[in-house]
């Protein structure tokens, strides 16, 4: 089977999901664009973008009814329905495989006993709004019947049936690939939902395949911009930055879609949802609920339900956020609201703590003495002479929204002024049962004093930390900063990785009693590998990245899960330890400076039979000190030996030997490493 088949057969439910999976997943980065942006359809629907919540992330073909209607109740109870949560949406596989004597759709009698309409009339009965999925195709995603040819007909079913929102997919669509036949396949449904003469919102799901943001305004009312999204920090990450410079296509009526929610999933920590629900919201994205709601914790609702974000992604003026500045991972994002507030989020999409700083004037504010500023995360109003700052942690997003209004200046000047703080002037990493110096900051961003200041700092379990300065101020003047240096120690036995060093300061403004904020920084700690000779393969890396599925220890790379693959072979040799890989592949180890020498024998795994083509090359900070040179399954096992001494991390890399990555599975049979 193709690699690719394979790798999607591991998410799809169906087997028949596979052609339109295909043509998803081959779209992941929408094309930055200077077209001018499309005009909106005019059915009068989604003047703010969409709200409610969809099936799929969480379910996949295992809706029905039952499901549908307790979301329905849950949005009522939740208060989520309060908060603007109003479409209740069923995605794929809610039909039978095949339409009736009339050639309608027919809803499937097990899951929805009582058809889509009695599904529809429960959900209104609660003020809500039902929506369904259908494709452009000859069949969905997962083989149902698709509405190609059909589209009067299926329009109709769906006005009948008190329908208020189509989601429209591209699964087995039969295109020549050109742009007008998109244009024609999505046209033909807009058409035949208007001609119902009922007001159904059109949600394009094309994948971004067309860049449908330079076509799809007149067509529908939204339009996905990227392949599917999945529960992961990566995903999400991509589809928003694929997202982030289509800003211009987006407006009331019409707007750019990167898929649905994950919050609440498990898939991400709670600070990389905030991320995720503070994105979605500034770039004026369809809130679309992706979990089981029944299950969900407090933590998940209260980013959901968070009406301060919320009340961005409504804004009546309908503006997406555009990019003031990327650097480094550090992403200022700024959203124009109505009434001439502005919303600047601060997202580290970085895996250390960063800070991230701009001015009111940069986020396009006018110049002002005074900005009211609420922070949106914290619930918490503010006021700045113009700075906005803070160290973010690693994934996570400030989201501020300032006003210029004179009015709201001069009264915020009775708010506690905002300050910037975080960790600061660590050293690159720490060693486990070793001590460092790192400097804890808060600045006064305000037009008044911050009094009583009182800075905490706090460490994982086990470790300590110990100021060596101060760490109260009676005043801190405006624009003034108080330092603090303490101690941090590392126990021994601390495994490798990033740690968060997170805290609060304490402080008081013109008026009224202490407000606490969080203060966040990181350390990474590193660990040399032990003196004697040691299998690379028990030890810790600093990093790995692979070009398919994880590097595997002790056997070969199964191109999908962690543990998939088989015992390490190379040229009929078969070693009990190494790593499995999947070029392109780099894992970094540290050594401190403590090791002398690495040995290893390489080669092309026996189970791909013959096929793969990689080099294998030492990097000793950042200089080649061994290369294979370009290898194949026929050239069997070879031996790599590289000097190390003085080396402070050493990188085992492997390429695709110059002709694209498949079958390349490249093993590192029996590395070890000789430390003092
Ligand atoms: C496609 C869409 C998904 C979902 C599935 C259903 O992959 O992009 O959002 O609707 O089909 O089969």
């Amino acid at each position: 089977m193709p690699r690719l088949a394979r790798r999607l057969l591991a998410c799809a439910t169906a087997t028949t999901l596979w052609a339109g999976v295909l043509g998803a997943a081959a779209v992941t980065t929408a094309v930055v664009t200077t077209a001018p942006p499309a005009a909106a359809l005019d059915n009068g629907l989604a003047l703010t973008p969409p709200m409610g919540f969809n099936d799929w992330n969480a379910f996949g073909c295992n809706v029905d009814e039952q499901l549908i209607e307790q979301t329905a109740d849950y949005f009522v109870s939740s208060g989520l329905k309060a908060a603007g949560y109003t479409y209740v949406n069923i995605d794929d596989c809610w039909m039978t495989h095949s339409r009736d004597a009339e050639g309608r759709l027919v809803p499937d009698p097990v899951k929805f006993p009582d058809g889509i309409k009695g599904t529809a009339d429960y959900v209104h009965s609660k003020g809500l709004k039902l929506g369904i999925y259908e494709d452009a195709g000859t069949a969905t995603c997962a083989g149902y019947p698709g509405s190609l040819g059909h589209e009067s007909t299926d329009a109709r079913s769906f006005a009948d049936w008190g329908v208020d929102y189509l989601k429209y997919d591209n699964c087995n669509n039969q295109s020549d690939g050109s742009r007008q036949d998109y244009v024609n396949r999505y046209t033909a449904m807009r058409d035949a939902l208007a001609a119902t003469g009922r007001p159904i919102l059109f949600s394009l799901c094309e994948w971004g395949v067309q860049n449908p943001w330079e076509w799809a305004g007149p067509i529908g009312n939204s339009w996905r911009t990227t392949g599917d999204i999945n529960d992961s920090w990566s995903s999400m990450l991509d589809i928003a930055k694929a997202n982030m410079p289509l800003a211009d296509a987006a407006g009331p009526g019409h707007w750019n879609d990167p898929d649905m929610l994950e919050v609440g999933n498990g898939g991400m920590t709670d600070t990389e949802y905030r991320t995720h629900f503070s994105l979605w919201s500034m770039m004026d994205s369809p809130l679309l609920i992706g979990t089981d709601l029944r299950k969900a914790t407090p933590a998940t609702l209260a980013i959901l339900g968070n009406k301060d974000v919320i009340a961005l992604d409504q804004d009546p003026l309908g503006k997406q956020a555009t990019v003031l500045s990327s650097d480094d991972g550090r992403y200022v994002l700024t959203k124009p609201l109505a009434g001439g507030d502005r919303a600047v989020a601060l997202f580290n999409s970085t895996d250390r703590a960063q800070r991230i700083a701009t001015t009111a004037t940069a986020a396009g504010l006018p110049k002002r003495g005074s900005y009211a500023v609420r922070d949106l995360w914290q619930h918490a109003d503010r006021q700045s002479a113009g700075s906005l700052a803070a160290t973010v942690p690693a994934h996570g997003t400030v989201v501020l929204r300032v006003s210029a209004a004179p009015a709201a200046g001069a009264k915020a000047l009775l708010d506690p002024p905002l300050v910037d703080t975080g960790v600061t002037g660590g050293p690159d990493h720490i060693e486990p049962g070793t001590s460092a110096d790192v400097d804890t900051y808060v600045t006064d961003l305000g037009s008044l004093p911050a009094t009583r200041v009182a800075v905490h700092l706090d460490a994982p379990a086990g470790w300590t930390v110990t100021p060596r300065g101060g760490t109260t101020a009676i005043v801190l003047p405006r624009g003034k900063t108080l330092t603090t240096p303490w101690k941090v120690t590392v126990p021994a036995g601390t495994r490798p990785g990033t740690y968060a060093l997170s805290g609060t300061v304490g402080y008081r403004g013109p008026v009224g009693g202490v407000v606490t904020v969080p203060l966040a920084g990181g350390v990474t700690v590193l660990v040399p590998p032990p003196s004697g000779t040691s299998q690379l393969s028990d030890l810790d890396w600093t990093s790995a990245t692979n070009g398919w599925g994880p590097v595997e220890r002790d056997q070969s790379n199964g191109e999908t899960a962690a543990g998939d693959g088989h015992p390490i072979t190379i040229g009929g040799t078969v070693f009990a330890k190494g790593l499995g890989t999947n070029a392109p592949s780099t894992i970094t180890y540290y050594l401190g400076g403590k090791c002398s020498a690495l040995t290893t024998t390489v080669g092309v795994d026996d189970e791909k039979d013959g096929r793969g083509t990689v080099e294998f090359l030492v990097v000793a900070d950042g200089t080649t000190v061994a290369d294979s040179g370009v290898l194949t399954d026929a050239s069997g096992p070879k031996q790599l030996q590289a000097a190390l001494a003085g080396v402070q991390n050493v990188q085992l890399v492997v390429t695709d030997g110059g002709d694209g990555n498949d079958s390349d599975h490249a093993d590192w049979a029996n590395p070890q490493i000789t430390c003092a």
